[in-house]
């Protein structure tokens, strides 16, 4: 069946913005990833995908705009708090034996994951001796991750889900609210190394204890997610852990025989000794 014109369209924009930028859109889900470029379009004064092309090449302001809303940024701190329980009793026990961890959290998005993970590592005794490495390609997502300043009003929310992850202190300890924000106190920051990194291009860049990339790979298509399931396989250490998102799963990746299932629901994996 021929390609609708919409598809090829669209196939152009993907094309253009690779070949020009280097960010390959190329391997995303396509249902997902051709509502927002219609939203996109549908926000901007163009009336078709076709007519982004000349902006997106020529006017860098718009492409950044188009990068932005091309990424799913929404997270929360301890999302999932029943991941961060078992990250707490089943995982932390383990890199406590270690004298240096490297974490990496992959598509961090505006860092509400990392600052949760460092107030884990805190409360285990372990922040002092880790690195947690977090990155996106969103770069305005990078600057408020960096920024470590939210919404007050998000607060009460993520103070109930450090609740359900097992925290026992006080979770208004590690904020300082002014006014309708809450900033993040600095201690839980300085063992995080923030970075562009770009998942469908980039290599490894050190070995890591655990590998946390949750929520992201649902926008990839198989190809894309083969890429990246391999890329942390062979950035893991033997017996390194990977903790996928919710509707994401190793089992259809040939990656899949290279990790034991350590928690089936929570989508949690360790990597064989071996590999
Ligand atoms: C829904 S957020 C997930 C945030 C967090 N991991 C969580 O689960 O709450 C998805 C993030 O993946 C990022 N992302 C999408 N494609 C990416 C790529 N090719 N390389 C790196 N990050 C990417 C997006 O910019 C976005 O910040």
């Amino acid at each position: 069946m021929s390609k609708s014109l919409l598809d090829i369209e669209i196939d152009c924009l993907l094309e253009a913005i690779h070949q020009h930028y280097g960010y390959d859109f190329r391997n995303y889900a396509k249902a997902s990833l051709k509502r927002r470029i219609q939203n996109f379009v549908s926000l901007s004064d163009c009336k078709q995908v076709s007519e982004l092309i000349p902006r997106v090449l020529h006017q860098r302001a718009f492409f950044d705009d188009f990068l932005h809303s091309m990424s799913v940024t929404v997270t929360e701190m301890f999302r999932d708090p029943e991941v961060f329980k078992a990250l707490r009793e089943d995982v932390l026990p383990t890199l406590k034996t270690y004298s240096r961890v490297n974490i990496w959290h992959a598509g961090c998005a505006t860092g509400e994951e990392v600052y949760s993970m460092a107030i884990l590592l805190h409360e285990a005794g372990l922040l002092e001796r880790s690195r947690i490495y977090a990155t996106d390609l969103n770069h305005q997502s990078l600057a408020i991750a960096q920024e470590a300043i939210y919404p007050a009003e998000r607060m009460q929310l993520y103070t109930q889900n450090y609740l359900k992850a097992g925290g026992k202190n006080s979770f208004a300890d590690y904020y300082w609210e002014n006014y309708d924000s809450a900033k993040i106190n600095n201690f839980l920051r300085d063992k995080i190394t923030f970075a562009s990194h770009n998942l469908s291009c980039d290599q490894n860049f050190a070995e890591m204890h655990l590998i946390l990339c949750r929520n992201v790979l649902i926008y990839f298509d198989k190809s894309l997610q083969e890429r990246v399931l391999t890329l942390f396989t062979e950035g893991l250490a033997p017996r390194g852990f990977l903790a996928l998102g919710d509707k994401e799963t190793l089992n259809f990746s040939s990656c899949r025989q290279h990790f034991e299932r350590i928690n089936v629901p929570l989508k949690l994996y360790r990597k064989n000794r071996h590999v």
